[in-house]
């Protein structure tokens, strides 16, 4: 949802933006703008399309300013055009500014500024905040020991109803940075005679790793010699810097195609790095750090609630089926979205859970206070460390996965269902779950990254099947138990990077309704291990050929599948309960990545998305 970028300091701002907003682009690509201040006026490049459109564009004016902004679009208000891409500019040509967020009242404040005789030359709400800062900047008295600057935009703001994290240059303070958040995230580099302000931390880790992470309210001034913060009623904070502990070729694809595949291989070691040093030292259950709550308070839970959006609800899905079924204690999962709104009635004696890669998904966060202002604590389930989410919960686990840039989730996802694989052991063990039991459970959790290696070798026979389904235009997932997740994720990771309309359905409810889709044009992708209700599979999947559907079967090794029932096979390990859905959602992430490259698409960066969702 809009990536930001802003640079202080001694070198090109221009190359230096660019390069910040080349890692950001996974956060909106509609179009993309540069601006830096040169011997006090303002130099303007923007550009619709992808962030290599800007960089052809802004070699053109040769920008030799050391002070500017950047910013890569997702559009909420207005078309995707140039006029609508930031940075905007105030109609009295003295402030530029980038936005990421949404400002609710913009028209209110632009029907004002337009009796005020300022101009609009775009669509956006953006274009609202910049001309506000103006007339108030217009409107301050300058005073000693004040920044007139700081002042204006902090006064602006003070009218805005929305989100935002900004970045804002004037022409009258040319080597300086006024940036602020509500809701979007900022995080300030501090790095060796420069700063750079960015939606995270990807688009400064090449050029420093100490970091801080801006909270809500709070506005952050640049100047060649410091930075100071204050909040919206202007107290002053002490910043805490962080040492950010991922490297810039972290974020970079190396030898992969793209993002998406470079992070489905990574999977194994990510899964060892969720996995690390949180087993028990008698190897029979899980332990975490950063819950904050005691075993005891723990043990004296009731119910859970889990929360997220898209990918990280249907690991909390997956995390329902595990914890009902090891552990014997009932969990409830809700959209966020629907959550915060839906004024659901919870047990007194719940824990609350929120899932987010990101943690800077607005809804989750919207689902996390919601459930905060109803006295519930709540943990976090996050990969981001800073992120809003992480730093608002009261406890939690960190994936440790390192970044995600894929627009499409994958390595994320099957760590987010490896730490609720171990959340349900760690419930398990302190209720009815034997000392012997939670040593086969941990060494299955441990033989995870082997298994999920076993499936990638698979990758040549996946494109191949791949190749041979991708033209189609609808295609069904079914599974069951814990594989109706997962057979969900299927549907999702196919329709968002292919653009095939895709559907995930629990296998046996087939019959009452989707069977009308099947045909030989729609073919099915179903899950069917080595199960106790095996044969049941099977039979949903006869029912299927018998109406000349095609299927694609993901079967545990030695299954006895009847004869001429797949059109194709994918086998996985044998594997327990707990590690099933994880090794289960490699082919489905392998078959999606492989069709829709394939079909020419752009698999990191699809149409009409945002890897972080930070709007309603
Ligand atoms: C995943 O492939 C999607 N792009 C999307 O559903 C994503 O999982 C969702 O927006 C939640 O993001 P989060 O985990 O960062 O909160």
């Amino acid at each position: 949802m809009c990536g930001i970028v802003g640079y202080v300091g001694k070198q090109n701002a221009s190359a230096i933006i660019l390069e910040g907003l080349k890692r950001l682009e996974y956060r909106g690509y509609d179009s993309a703008g540069v601006a830096v201040l040169d011997k006090g006026e303002i130099g303007l490049a923007k550009k619709t399309g992808r962030v290599d459109n800007l960089v052809k564009e802004a070699a053109r004016h040769k920008f030799k300013g050391t002070t500017g902004i950047g910013h890569t679009r997702w559009a909420t208000h207005g078309g995707v055009t140039d006029a609508n891409a930031h940075p905007h500019v105030s109609s009295d040509g003295r402030f530029a500014l980038i936005h990421n967020g949404v400002i609710e009242n913009y028209d209110s404040i632009k029907k004002f500024l337009l009796s005020k005789g300022y101009t609009f030359a775009s669509e956006t709400d953006t274009e609202a905040l910049v001309n506000l800062i103006a007339y108030h900047y217009q409107k301050e008295t300058p005073q000693p020991d004040k920044s007139r600057f700081l002042e204006s935009v902090r006064r602006s703001l003070m009218h805005v109803e929305g989100t935002y994290g900004i970045a804002v240059l004037c022409t009258d303070c040319p080597s300086e940075l006024v940036s602020a958040r509500k809701a979007s995230p900022l995080v300030l580099g501090v790095g060796d005679g420069e700063f750079i302000i960015a939606s995270d931390v990807s688009a400064l880790i090449s050029r420093t790793q100490n970091v801080v992470y801006l909270k809500d309210g709070e506005l952050v001034h640049i100047t060649p010699k410091g930075f100071t913060i204050i909040t919206q009623t202007e107290e002053d904070v002490s910043p805490i810097v962080n040492q950010v502990t991922w490297k810039a070729e972290d974020a970079d694809m190396g030898t992969f195609a793209h993002f998406m595949e470079k992070e489905i291989f990574e999977q194994p070691a990510a899964l060892e790095n969720t996995m690390r040093g949180r087993f028990s030292a008698d190897g029979s259950t899980a332990q975490f750090g950063g819950l904050n709550i005691t075993p005891v308070e723990f043990r004296q839970i009731d119910r859970f609630a889990f929360c997220g959006c898209g990918t990280a609800w249907h690991a909390c899905l997956v995390t329902e089926h595990l914890i009902e079924r090891f552990a014997r204690v009932p969990v409830e999962v809700d959209y966020a979205s629907e959550f915060r709104y839906r004024n659901s009635p919870l047990d007194r004696n719940t824990l609350f859970f929120v899932v987010s890669q990101s943690g800077e998904t607005i809804d989750t966060l919207g689902a996390m206070r919601e459930a905060k202002r109803k006295g519930y604590k709540v943990l976090a389930i996050n990969n981001s460390v800073g992120s809003s989410i992480a730093r608002e919960a009261d406890g939690g686990i960190y994936q440790h996965v390192g970044p995600e840039i894929g627009v499409a989730s994958t390595k994320a996802f099957t760590s987010q269902l490896m730490v609720g694989a171990m959340m349900a052991l760690y419930i398990a063990r302190m209720r009815d779950m034997s000392y012997s039991d939670g040593i086969i459970y941990v060494n299955a959790l441990k033989s995870a990254p082997d298994l999920v290696r076993r499936v990638l070798q698979q990758a040549p026979r996946i494109k191949e099947i791949a190749q041979r389904y991708a033209k189609v235009s609808d295609m069904l997932f079914l599974g069951r138990l814990s594989l109706f997740p997962v057979a969900l994720e299927g549907a999702l990771k196919l329709k968002e990077i292919s653009y095939i309309h895709a559907e995930g359905y629990p296998a046996a409810e087939m019959k009452h309704g989707p069977i009308a889709l099947i045909s030989p044009e729609c073919p099915t992708v179903f899950f069917a291990p080595n199960s106790e209700i095996f044969n049941k599979l099977v039979s949903s999947i006869q029912e299927i050929k018998a109406r000349h559907g095609k299927v694609i079967v993901i079967t545990t090794e030695g299954a006895q599948l009847p004869d001429g029932l797949a059109d194709d096979i994918i086998y996985i390990p044998e594997c327990h309960e707990a590690v099933l859905p994880i090794v289960a959602t490699i082919p489905v992430q392998l078959l999606s990545y492989y069709i829709a490259v394939a079909r020419g698409c752009d698999v990191d960066k699809p149409r009409n998305l945002a890897k972080s969702v930070t709007v309603e």
